[in-house]
């Protein structure tokens, strides 16, 4: 059967590193079962004949509407589709969507009809705000990180602030790597047009957002970059609770080592387009 990644060398590239990135989901047990999405800007791909391509299933609808999507392709993750089988078979357990004139309906191209992720509006409102803002971030990633989940479980790091300073004070490459910190969503239903709102706003200022109780959602320059900043994340996280399991709060960075470390590197305190 014919793929909309055969001729397309630099289309399959990207859909490699999505495979690859799932398939460390799996492995830190982020991934159970359907756990976990991804979305990821292929638009630059699209040349005359994949612009063309008719749709595969009946239109659906979003659910918002997005203005910057109109005529834009997504690859997405399937709803009720496995992470560790995408990593073997990417176009068996996601597809290739396009968003529709009216910017609130997409339908699916290609390669068959898998319908894509339940957190669809998460997923595409943040893509459009990156697109509103000039932004040259293509991927979104939602997955289910153990220790900062179960960070999330405490009402003291659901304050502003709180829970970045903690993970940025375990160790310094945690600042260098994810210096915008980490968003706090608090609790919505999973797939809800609430939780996609709520992800929107928190998504302006940071990199990766906490959804209470239940995953993070990352935006990246792609898949591998949300990715790696939601693993040095979840690595103080881990960090954390080693100490916490060896009997002591761990004493953290001080404010002045961390503030170094933002001078020195002159790290970004805003998302660099
Ligand atoms: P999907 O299988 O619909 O992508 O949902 C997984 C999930 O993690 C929902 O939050
Ligand atoms: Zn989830």
């Amino acid at each position: 059967m014919r793929s909309i990644l055969d001729y397309r060398p630099e289309l399959q590239d990207v859909i490699n590193e999505v495979a690859e990135v799932t398939g460390y989901l799996w492995q830190k047990g982020w991934a159970e079962r359907n756990g976990g999405n991804i979305t990821v800007n292929i638009t630059e791909f699209a040349d005359d004949e994949m612009k063309a391509m008719p749709a595969i299933a009946p239109k659906m609808q979003i659910g918002k509407v997005l203005p910057q999507l109109k005529g834009t392709f997504f690859y997405a993750k399937g709803t009720g589709k496995r992470m560790r089988d995408l990593a073997r078979h990417p176009m068996q357990n996601g597809a290739v969507i396009r968003i529709c004139d009216d910017c609130a309906s997409y339908e699916i191209i290609a390669d068959e009809v898998v319908l894509p992720t339940s957190e669809l509006p998460s997923h595409l409102s943040m893509q459009n705000y990156l697109l509103e803002t000039g932004s040259k971030y293509k991927a979104t990633l939602h997955t289910h990180p153990i220790e900062l989940v179960a960070m999330s479980h405490n009402p003291k790091f659901l304050q502003e602030g709180v829970m970045t300073k903690t993970l940025w004070s375990m160790i310094p490459e945690t600042l260098a790597f994810a210096p915008l910190g980490l968003g706090i969503v608090p609790y919505e239903v999973p797939g809800s047009i609430e939780l996609a709102n709520a992800t929107l706003e928190q998504i302006k200022k940071y990199d990766v957002v906490m959804w209470e109780k239940h995953g993070v959602c990352a935006v990246g320059l792609d898949i591998m970059d949300a990715f790696d900043q939601v693993d040095v994340l979840n690595k103080a996280a881990n960090i954390y609770m080693c100490a916490k399991n060896m009997g002591f709060e761990p004493e953290g960075m001080t404010d002045k080592a961390i503030k170094d470390i933002q001078d020195i590197f002159h790290l970004p305190k805003m998302r660099p387009c």
